[in-house]
């Protein structure tokens, strides 16, 4: 485990009793974990604007494989990013429905560009990419 250093922070009473109320809600351990968590996502955050930088995310999309060539065309597009598309999984929901996540790392734009067509794909219903970075990467 790295070194953790300590800082004081000052706030308005009442923001800090509001976050204090967010922090219980969302079962954070303690302030220091909070704001520890709130810093990395902001970081996380920079490096998917600046788009040039290694990160990693999973793409979660649903869609109906009744409609006709858009299994073929999803497939198609992750091999055409194979070195992008680290990992998949597929789980048939039920007749109509299928849910795939993607695994991926590469540059943000490249990974964005990716999650793009596909969301962007006529018959796929719903869909969400969380970003991270790379392990040890903050
Ligand atoms: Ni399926």
């Amino acid at each position: 485990m790295k070194k953790l250093m300590r800082f004081g922070v000052s706030m308005e009473k009442d923001l800090l009793q509001r976050f204090d109320k967010w922090i219980a809600e969302h079962a954070w351990a303690n302030r220091s974990e909070a704001i520890r968590d709130l810093v990395r996502q902001r970081l996380v955050e920079k490096e998917w604007q600046d788009g040039k930088k290694q990160v990693c995310a999973t793409l979660t999309f649903v869609y109906d494989h009744h409609i006709p060539q858009l299994q073929e065309k999803l497939t198609h597009l992750q091999h055409d990013f194979a070195g992008v598309v680290v990992g998949a999984m597929h789980v048939h929901l039920d007749h109509h429905n299928c849910l795939e996540v993607l695994v991926m790392k590469g540059t943000a734009a490249k990974i964005s560009q990716i999650a793009d067509r596909i969301l962007g794909s006529r018959g796929v219903k719903h869909g969400k990419l969380v970003g991270s970075l790379p392990a040890g990467g903050i």
